[in-house]
């Protein structure tokens, strides 16, 4: 079966054809990150823009990449939510467009299913139930996978993402954006015990994640220690970084990373898991891959990740996850859901299997 999976949710207009859910044909990403970098953060008008100006372009460079043609399409696979909503009916209104014209079925995916999916394209191998951690810019959700397609949401962020918190202290610096890879980059070169951000606890004892107190933390040591935004015009803009932002740097990204393992340990008693599964755009962090392995290694649990070019957003994760829906077709009513929840996806597929 091949899929051609279309996902546009935020500022990555992306095309991938999937074979039997397992095997990527072809991947194309045509990235918007030029486009928004002036502005620190991504604009929702000027992405929908984008999406309409590249998404044929990317789905025909799509199928040559592959020797395709249109007519060796047996299915779609899109995006529904959660994402922008503008750029989201950009996809899918040209998937259901496609869909018609080819007379194949196509099938409205949630994003979060697509980044968990991204693991099992690599590593079939990965032994259920999971810890399943996804972690972007648009999102840091814990799950319990007990197999896939059974997803039990064990904890969320309740405000910002951690790849927002990293993207919002490389703004306020100067540093560029997306943020996340910047500090990647310069965090080995601070102390990470230099600057001390503690962990936020949930008064009400849950294990949800927060990220805008450190956030403001940070601001507020800028202040205290006079540190502005860097006005850089050098070549690399990254070169001569001062040693005291090197080392709040450092700790910034060390504390987000406590709290991501911290979640993870504490949801690890009480259950039967036998892997730790972590995607999304921060599961490329370098950081974060050394400790998390380290961590579970002492507890015998494997972690798995995406390669890294299926950790940022993609189609071919889309595509992959489609493969959990066999037969399925949606129909053409289908809705782009900017705050779709994973779980209420997977009880409107459990009332469709009832029909
Ligand atoms: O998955 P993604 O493409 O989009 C969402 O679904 O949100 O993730 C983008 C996020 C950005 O916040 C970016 O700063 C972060 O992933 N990111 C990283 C790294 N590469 C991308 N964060 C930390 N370390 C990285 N190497
Ligand atoms: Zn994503």
């Amino acid at each position: 079966m091949i899929v051609l999976g279309i996902e546009s949710s935020c500022d990555e207009t992306t095309a991938a054809l999937v074979k039997d859910g397992q095997t990527i044909l072809s991947s194309v990403v045509a990235s918007q990150i030029s486009i928004h970098a002036d502005f620190g953060g991504v604009v929702p008008e000027l992405a929908s823009r984008e999406h309409v100006e590249n998404i044929c372009f990317v789905t025909e460079q799509c199928l040559k990449e592959a020797s395709l043609t249109w007519t060796q399409v047996e299915a779609l696979a899109v995006t529904q939510g959660p994402g922008l909503m503008g750029a989201l009916l950009v996809g899918l209104t040209y998937a259901k467009g496609l869909a018609y014209a080819l007379k194949i079925p196509f099938v409205g995916i949630n994003h979060l299913e697509g980044h968990i999916c991204s693991i099992f394209l690599d590593h079939p191998e990965a032994e259920l139930p999971a810890l399943s951690l996804v972690v972007s810019g648009g999102h840091t959700s814990l799950f319990y996978l007990k197999e896939l397609g059974d997803y039990q949401e064990l904890s969320r962020t309740r405000d910002d993402a951690a790849g927002e918190a990293l993207d919002k202290l490389s703004k306020y610096l100067g540093l560029g954006y997306p943020g996340g890879p910047v500090i990647d980059r310069l965090a080995p070169q601070g102390d990470p015990k230099a600057v001390p951000f503690s962990i936020p606890k949930i008064s009400d004892g849950s294990l949800d994640f927060s990220f805008s107190g450190i956030k403001t933390a940070a601001l507020r040591y800028m202040t205290e220690h006079n540190i502005s935004r860097l006005d850089r015009e050098a070549s690399d803009p990254l070169q001569d970084i001062p040693q005291e932002i090197l080392d709040l740097l450092a700790s910034y990204q060390s504390s987000i990373i406590d709290q991501l393992l911290h979640r993870l340990k504490q949801s690890l008693k009480g259950r039967e898991v036998r892997s730790i599964q972590i995607s999304g755009g921060v599961s490329c962090n370098s950081e974060l891959r050394r400790r998390a392995t380290d961590t579970f290694q002492q507890q015998d649990l494997a972690v798995y990740y995406p390669r890294s070019e299926l950790t940022t957003d993609n189609a071919a994760m889309i595509a992959a996850a489609a493969r959990l829906r066999p037969g399925a077709s949606d129909p053409w009513s289908l809705i782009a859901d900017p705050n779709l929840a994973l779980s209420a996806t997977r009880s409107a597929q459990k009332m469709e299997k009832r029909k």
